[in-house]
């Protein structure tokens, strides 16, 4: 086993984030071990290391596999006892599918879905052998599968529910693709762990001192607006979306300068809703009880620009982060209200529970003063994108169909499932206002993922810009083979590669 460069190191910022020793190794079979991960694809023949393995165990795998007792499906898995020794205790077989469907995503879900099934017991040592069966250019996201497969959202079990192997060793992957999959994996799990701290941990102040500390830690430029600098930037949607909490609102600006000097930036925006009650529109309990996931958008966010300064992209990127809890009581805003924005553009309110276009409206206008070249916002944003779209996909939004299409793009290769919807001039009606210029809903419940978009057009100006509606995707009740139910990360992958396809090397 060699010692790779590369291993995740305990995070300050994060120091609970499942960092296994990363190594690499040659030699899958002759690794003493006590799991060694090997796949199995439906129309192939065994890979080398199955093939060493059969030999090694007098033909056991040929043997069950011609009895019909062992599937290559995909998701589906068989733990056998290994040759021992020298070498693995115990072996996954794990099933893969179709050789011909291996792509990037059956890398990082397949790898993620062989963790889960082993993480409730403590195995000290494990040796992926699943690079043999992918592409080498999808190794990295075997690395980052591993370690989206080790986090969960049990992270205040006083008895953890889940053993972090000591070492993994990835047999046939280069120290590259090991040290680009773990600045992957920890940056969605960055995201992931933002979102699953309950909102008493993780409210707009709390949240900005950690995007400040990752910051100094990664090499990103970060600068916080109080609640004093909001008032001087004349913030006052921000302002007024968190009037009602007792926890103060902030925005968050990072800065990754990884491109040439004075070149225009692209700019990344989320919604930060560390709590989202409804305010006076107060959510029942039922809609209130997974809030904590409402800065979703923010997370994904902060775990992207930590992935672009780990991974040195050469390009000029912001990360802004709109952050206010929506809360209840004497100072909450209230239905009726105008609020003039930071743009200069006047809102109604007419449902308080409406709040994170009112957070984005002063965000994105923050945004498109550094003249980005694209934007992208990230946001839980609407109900109603859920009931277009399902809990899976997330819904984009746009003015500009390139932009659209890169993004999408950029999902398509991570596997992350996304879905356009359209912005016919004709939803632009439905959020003006009759005393202000626009209103913070629509009219009735109907296409109200679109009406949110167009309300957040109004201030984008001419930038490129994609919206990403993450209500369904961000946060999963259930949990599924390749990962825990709670925050998900999604987004992040796609952004790494978005603003990777636009760098210049
Ligand atoms: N944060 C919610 C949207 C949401 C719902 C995210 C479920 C994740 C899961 C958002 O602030 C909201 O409350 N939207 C309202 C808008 C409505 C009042 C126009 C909604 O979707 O019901
Ligand atoms: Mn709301
Ligand atoms: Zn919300």
């Amino acid at each position: 086993m060699s010692e790779s460069p590369s291993q995740s190191q305990p995070n300050s910022v994060l120091p609970q984030l499942p960092c296994p020793r990363f190594v690499v190794t040659e030699n899958a079979i002759g690794e003493k071990c006590d799991v060694l991960i090997v796949g199995l694809c439906d129309d192939a023949p065994l890979s080398a290391t199955a093939a060493a393995l059969d030999q090694a165990t007098g033909g056991v795998i040929s043997r069950l596999s011609d009895q019909g007792k062992l599937s290559s499906e995909s998701g589906e898995s068989m733990l056998i006892p290994g040759p021992g020794g020298d070498g693995p205790m115990l072996v996954l077989l794990m099933g893969l599918g179709e050789k011909s469907k291996l792509d990037r995503e059956a890398a990082f879900t397949s790898t993620s879905t062989a963790v889960r099934s082993l993480v409730s017991k403590p195995h000290e040592t494990w040796v992926i052998a699943l690079p043999e069966s992918f592409a080498a250019a999808d190794h990295d996201a075997i690395v980052a599968g591993a370690l989206y497969g080790l986090e969960g959202q049990a992270i205040y079990r006083t008895k953890p529910s889940t053993y972090v192997p000591q070492t993994i060793a990835i047999a046939g992957a280069s120290k590259a693709a090991i040290e680009r999959g773990t600045v992957i994996g920890d940056s969605v799990n960055l995201a992931r762990r933002l979102v699953n701290e309950p909102a008493s941990v993780i409210y707009p102040a709390s949240f900005a001192e950690r995007a400040e500390a990752l910051a100094a830690e990664v090499g990103l430029g970060c600068e916080v607006w109080d609640e004093t600098r909001l008032a001087e930037e004349n913030c006052r949607a921000i302002l007024a979306v968190g009037g009602g909490s007792d926890q103060p609102p902030r925005l968050v600006i990072l800065r990754h300068d990884g491109g040439a000097k004075g070149e225009p930036p692209i700019a990344i925006v989320g919604k930060g809703v560390t709590f989202d009650s409804g305010g006076l529109s107060i959510k029942p309990s039922d809609g209130m009880v997974d809030m904590k996931c409402d800065m979703g958008g923010a997370a994904t966010v902060i775990g992207t620009m930590h992935a672009l300064a780990k991974l040195g992209v050469k390009k000029n990127v912001i990360g802004l982060c709109g952050l206010a809890e929506n809360m209840v009581s004497g100072s909450s805003y209230k239905l009726g209200d105008v609020i003039v924005t930071r743009s200069g553009k006047t809102i109604e309110i007419l449902n308080t529970d409406a709040e994170g276009r009112v957070v984005l409206s002063d965000t994105l206008d923050v945004a498109i003063e550094q003249q980005p070249t694209a934007m992208v916002d990230l946001a839980t944003l609407t109900g109603a994108c859920m009931v277009a779209l399902g809990n899976e996909v997330a819904g984009l939004m746009t003015n500009n169909q390139s932009a659209c299409d890169a993004v999408a793009g950029a999902a398509h290769a991570e596997g992350e499932p996304v879905w356009q919807l359209p912005m016919f001039e004709l939803y632009d009606e439905k959020v003006k206002s009759k005393v202000a210029d626009i209103k913070n809903i629509g009219e009735g419940r109907w296409g109200g993922a679109i009406t949110a978009a167009k309300f957040l057009e109004n201030f984008v100006g001419d930038v490129p810009w994609v919206h990403i509606d993450i209500a369904g995707p961000a946060f999963a009740d259930s949990p599924k083979p390749h990962r825990d139910a709670g925050a998900t990360g999604v987004m992040v992958r796609t952004l790494i590669r978005w603003v990777e396809n636009q760098a210049g090397a």
